[in-house]
């Protein structure tokens, strides 16, 4: 049993995929070519969305947010302490300063109850992430930053294909950003990640940050980088996008089944009221997650711990100051959370074998 079986999702749109990326190797527009700008309207499309900027990665993804909207030393970053590390890092690589806020337990996003207490002269930018697949309140989250006179953008890099009444993660923050590293909802084959927004003049910047400060050669008014979406990462991209609603749904109805089965026995995850969720992770939580692992390793089925330590634990932001203790809800679930196999082609019969060892094991 995988994890996440790419393999199986390769086998099936192999002429598509292989097709696609023939034609740039016939092409040779490696860099910026035509499936660049093809797979940015589709994606904009499919998200509502009036632009949609393909990036290297997630994380520069994030950074180039952060850059255009001119984010830098002396300025304060809103975020969570549970969840990949990007989220966090980038704050920095502008010079900026993280500042962390607890996460709902239900939810594993951003309790914004809390958010307001963190605000601070100083505070720029609110950059909530919709963890595992499922976005936070939004609405609240975008009222308290117009009180404030702040940004949103949302970290959507596990939620692609996720929706909040009715509207699509990635369209509902000024500015938001997701990845297409492998294991992501929409996962090309290498690195990937893409910028939206409705801003004629952000998309306009972040599109020249993208391209080293530039959108005329030799001209280059920011200061950029290069993060640049490959060509050939596109072409595989745009032979996956017209099967994504499909995996979309097949990841609904496998996480709601996951969660029929197995909520009497640990905590499965909640979705929230208005919302949709596409199960980047099936996580539950049980304070005998290793032991949990084990058995289930012991049967050959792959678990991962998403994620074992909260940021403001890391080494690298100890110059924060946060004691253990600060982000309780944070600290218990880093403890707690175990990832079941998810993807669109689990079949009832693996889902049956993960829930009868999870059940076994807990007993
Ligand atoms: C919440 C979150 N933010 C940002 C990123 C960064 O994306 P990437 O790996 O494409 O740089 C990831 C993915 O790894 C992520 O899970």
């Amino acid at each position: 049993m995988q994890f996440i079986d790419l393999q199986q999702q390769y086998r099936l749109h192999q002429a598509e995929i292989d097709g696609r990326m023939r034609r740039v190797l016939d092409h040779g527009q490696f860099i910026m070519g035509p499936e660049i700008a093809e797979l940015e309207a589709l994606l904009a499309a499919y998200v509502g969305i009036k632009h949609a900027i393909t990036v290297a990665s997630g994380t520069d993804s994030l950074e180039i947010a952060l850059r255009a909207l001119d984010v830098g030393p002396g300025d304060e970053v809103i975020t969570v302490p549970f969840t990949w590390i990007s989220s966090a890092e980038v704050i920095g690589l502008v010079g900026a300063k993280p500042v962390f806020v607890d996460i709902t337990p239900g939810d594993f996003n951003i309790n914004v109850n809390l958010i307001a207490a963190a605000i601070t002269p100083r505070t720029k930018v609110i950059m909530p992430v919709s963890l595992f697949g499922q976005m936070p309140d939004y609405a609240r989250i975008n009222a308290l930053a117009a009180k404030h006179g702040l940004t949103v953008i949302e970290d959507g890099a596990q939620s692609f294909g996720a929706t909040q009444g009715g509207r699509k993660s990635c369209a509902v923050t000024k500015v938001s950003s997701t990845s297409f590293f492998p294991a992501k909802p929409l996962g090309c084959y290498g690195d990937g990640g893409a910028l939206f927004t409705s801003d004629d003049a952000l998309n306009e910047k972040m599109r020249a940050i993208r391209t080293h400060g530039g959108l005329k050669r030799h001209h280059h008014p920011y200061l950029g980088m290069n993060g640049r979406f490959d060509t050939l990462q596109a072409a595989v991209l745009l032979a996956k996008l017209p099967h994504f609603p499909g995996e979309v749904a097949a990841r609904e109805r496998i996480g709601a089944r996951y969660t029929e089965l197995l909520r009497s026995v640990c905590a499965a995850p909640e979705v929230m009221p208005g919302n949709t969720h596409v199960y980047a992770q099936y996580t539950l939580r049980t304070p005998h997650r290793d032991q949990l692992g084990e058995k289930l390793k012991a049967q050959g089925i792959p678990t991962a711990v998403y994620y074992p330590k909260c940021l403001h634990e890391q080494p690298v932001y100890a110059p924060l100051g946060y004691a253990w203790g600060a982000f309780p809800e944070s600290e218990k679930a880093s403890r707690e959370v175990i990832s079941l196999p998810m993807h669109p082609w689990l079949t009832e019969a693996e889902q049956d074998k993960v829930v009868a060892a999870v059940k076994a094991a807990l007993a």
